[in-house]
């Protein structure tokens, strides 16, 4: 297996090392090669190369059975016009690769739960999928821009109903692995997409009538996150509601730096964990690697079918945490702190454990 990897900026190239050195090591335990190829995104791009998807990257990623991302962005291109931020590398890598369905998962980890902002027995047990759609809305949709005047700016919020059924599609076909329930979150109260979305999401449900269909308004949706997140199973999400609420449910984890996502439906699989460069705590050693490792978790399940290997990453994070492993993000007064690396091995280290006591485990 050939795996583009695209550390990017921030503490991006910090939690994609600890990622890399555990696929290493279930790559050798299984005997099954995985070769890494390093390639330049971002800000570090737009920087050594002036641009933030230089053609080779590009070039690396089609080539590749998936792309592993840590992440893109920095405060000093801040007064950069949205096209020509390290961000718009990004957006062009997804297009690019044509995934429009991307996974975020979010589980409240028991050991974790009091960690989180909310009561322990609100969040307690709360396991959701968010499937976000990524290739349309607002983020992709012409007309785009500022009027001459400079004092107008606009967004398009467009979708068809190809868009919408073949993300919707995704999400019932996750649900039936799942709890089977699936709420679709809109503002069909207010926008036309909405409207259509419903629509489109409505009929395909009529094709998996064992999955529960429910839809949910946004503002209410982000209510009962905090409310009680343990109602959801699976979320379908349009693409700009999918990136506010998938923030939002790593609050239900306890920390945005546990979540992993997926990229699927294109050509290349994209995985990249859910948070950002973090510039706040970047080249310190506090960054927590359980997203970026359990993105590496879901390549395995994935674009690999290593969903035994997959199993056992997903477990040993369980036992690195249950067994008292915190990051600086995760930690309670008086906890001992883990630096990403020592994370990292501690996860290592829980593995092989998970492998020498082959628990029977199930996934997300
Ligand atoms: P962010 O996700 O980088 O950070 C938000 C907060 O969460 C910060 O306090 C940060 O320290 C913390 N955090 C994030 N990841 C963490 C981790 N792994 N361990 C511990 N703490 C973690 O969001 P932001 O600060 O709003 O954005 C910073 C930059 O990242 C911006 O340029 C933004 O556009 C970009 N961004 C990129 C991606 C991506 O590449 N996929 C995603 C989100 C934001
Ligand atoms: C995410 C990020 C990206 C998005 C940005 C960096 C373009 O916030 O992956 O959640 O909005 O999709
Ligand atoms: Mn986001």
């Amino acid at each position: 297996m050939k795996i583009a990897l695209l550390p990017g900026d921030g503490i991006g190239p910090e939690v994609t090392a600890e990622a890399v050195r555990i696929l290493k090591n279930v790559a050798e335990h299984a005997g099954t090669p995985i070769t890494f190829t390093t390639h330049a995104i971002g800000g570090v791009a737009i920087d050594a190369e002036g641009a933030g998807l230089p053609e080779a990257t590009l070039e690396a990623c089609l080539g590749a059975d998936a792309v592993l991302l840590g992440a893109v962005g920095h405060p000093k291109f801040d007064g950069r016009l949205p096209s020509e931020r390290p961000e718009a590398a990004l957006l062009a890598l997804r297009q690019a690769l044509g995934g429009f369905a991307n996974l975020r998962p979010a589980i409240c980890y028991a050991p974790l739960a009091k960690r989180t902002a909310f009561q322990p027995e609100r969040v307690r047990g709360a396991n959701l999928l968010i499937i976000r759609e990524l290739l349309g809305g607002l983020y992709y949709g012409e007309p785009r821009g500022f009027e001459a005047s400079g004092d107008t700016a606009f967004n398009t919020l467009i979708y068809s109903r190809h868009e919408i059924d073949r993300v919707a599609r995704v999400a019932f076909e996750r649900a039936r692995e799942r709890r089977g329930h699936v709420a679709s979150i809109d503002k069909a109260n207010v926008l036309e997409t909405s409207r259509l979305w419903r629509t489109v999401v409505s009929d395909v449900a009529k094709e998996y009538p064992d999955i529960a269909l429910e839809h949910v308004y946004v503002d209410t949706c982000a209510m009962r996150l905090a409310t009680t997140p343990t109602s959801f199973d699976v979320m379908l999400c349009d693409n700009l509601f999918g990136d506010i609420l998938s923030d939002q449910a790593a609050s239900i984890a306890g920390s945005l730096g546990l979540l992993p996502s997926a990229t699927l439906g294109g050509t290349v699989d994209l995985y990249e964990p859910v948070h950002g460069s973090a510039p706040d705590i970047a080249g310190k050693g506090w960054a927590n690697p359980i997203g970026a490792i359990a993105s590496a978790a879901m390549l395995l399940r994935f674009t690999a079918g290593m969903e035994k290997e997959a199993a056992e990453i997903d477990h040993a994070i369980e036992d690195a945490l249950a067994s008292g492993a915190r990051t600086r993000d995760l930690a309670g007064p008086g906890e001992r702190v883990l630096s990403t690396h020592e994370m990292g091995h501690a996860i290592e280290d829980a593995l092989a454990e998970v492998r020498d006591r082959r628990h029977s485990y199930h996934a997300v």
